[in-house]
C-alpha cells in the first residue's frame, strides 16, 4: 500500500457537559482559544463534540476558526416520528461538520449495527464526516475481537460507494478503555488499526484504505498520546474525559502536529 500522509484530526467529545449553557460558553472559549495556539499553523484538523443545545452559542465562538462543531449523534432521516432525535440534516443547517456515530455508550442504549450504519449514511447524506466508533468490550484470548470490529466496520461500509467511504473517519475505542483509564498498548492499537485498513483495502482498494482516518479513543490523556502517536500509528483521537480540559485537549493536540 502507498504511503500517504493524512492530516491528523483530534476530536474532543464533550458528552452532556457542562450542566449550563453559560458554563459551556466559558468552556467553549478557552477551549478554542488554547486548540487555536496549541495548532498554530500546522495542518491538523480539530473539532468539539458538544450537546446540540448548545451547538448555536458555541458556533458563535468557533466561527470562522479552524475548529469544526459537530453532534454526538444524529438520527439518519431528514424528518419523521422520531420522539427525542435529531436528524443529520438539521444539524448540518446548525453548521455542523461532523457527527459521532455507534458511539459505546449509544450502542449500550440499544443502537445495533444496522442503525449505526444508517446513521453513518444519513451524515454523509447531509454532507457531514461520520466519525464511526468500533471497539470490543472485552479482549478474549482468541482475537475474536477482530471480527467483532470488522463486523461493526462491515455494517457501515457495506452500503457505501467509495467517494463516501473516503469521507468517514474510524474511531477504534476499545468500550473497556473508555473513562476507566485503562488503556490498550500502542502496538495493541497498532494491530487494530492494520485489521481496519485490511478490511478497507480488500473492501475498496488503496485509494479509500489510505484516505480513512483512523483515531484511537478510550482513555486518551496528553501523557499517553505521544506513545499512540508514534507507535499506534493512529491519525489523531477522538477525546472524551481530558476534552473537558481546556490545557489537557490543547497538549493532546500539540501531540499531533509534532
Ligand atoms: P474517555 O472517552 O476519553 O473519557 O475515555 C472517550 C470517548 O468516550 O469517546
Amino acid at each position: 500500500m502507498a504511503k500517504v500522509k493524512r492530516i491528523p484530526l483530534v476530536i474532543g467529545n464533550w458528552k452532556m457537559h457542562p450542566a449550563t449553557l453559560e458554563a459551556a460558553k466559558k468552556l467553549g472559549k478557552e477551549v478554542v482559544a488554547k486548540a487555536l495556539r496549541a495548532r498554530g499553523t500546522e495542518a491538523c484538523d480539530v473539532g468539539i463534540a458538544v450537546p446540540t443545545l448548545y451547538f448555536d452559542e458555541i458556533g458563535k465562538i468557533t466561527k470562522g476558526k479552524p475548529i469544526m462543531l459537530g453532534a454526538q449523534n444524529a438520527a439518519a432521516g431528514a424528518v419523521g416520528a422520531q420522539t427525542g432525535e435529531v436528524s443529520a440534516g438539521m444539524i448540518a443547517e446548525r453548521r455542523g461538520a461532523f457527527v459521532i456515530v455507534g458511539h459505546s455508550e449509544r450502542r449500550t442504549l440499544g443502537e445495533d449495527n444496522a442503525q449505526v450504519g444508517a446513521r453513518a449514511s444519513g451524515v454523509l447524506a447531509a454532507k457531514m464526516t461520520p466519525i464511526v466508533c468500533v471497539g470490543e468490550k472485552v479482549r478474549d484470548t482468541d482475537g475474536d475481537y477482530y471480527h467483532l470490529v470488522t463486523e461493526q466496520l462491515e455494517a457501515v461500509f457495506a452500503e457505501l460507494g467509495p467517494t463516501a467511504a473516503a469521507r468517514v473517519v474510524v474511531a477504534y475505542e476499545p468500550v473497556w478503555a473508555i473513562g476507566t483509564g485503562l488503556t490498550p498498548t500502542a502496538e495493541d492499537v497498532s494491530t487494530m488499526r492494520l485489521s481496519i485498513k485490511k478490511y478497507l483495502h480488500g473492501k475498496y482498494g488503496d485509494s479509500v484504505a489510505n484516505k480513512v482516518r483512523v483515531l484511537y479513543g478510550g482513555s486518551v490523556t496528553d501523557e499517553n498520546a505521544t506513545d499512540f502517536m508514534q507507535n499506534g500509528m493512529i491519525d489523531g483521537f477522538l477525546v472524551g474525559g481530558a476534552s473537558l480540559s481546556p490545557a489537557t485537549f490543547a497538549a493532546i493536540i500539540k501531540v499531533c502536529t509534532a
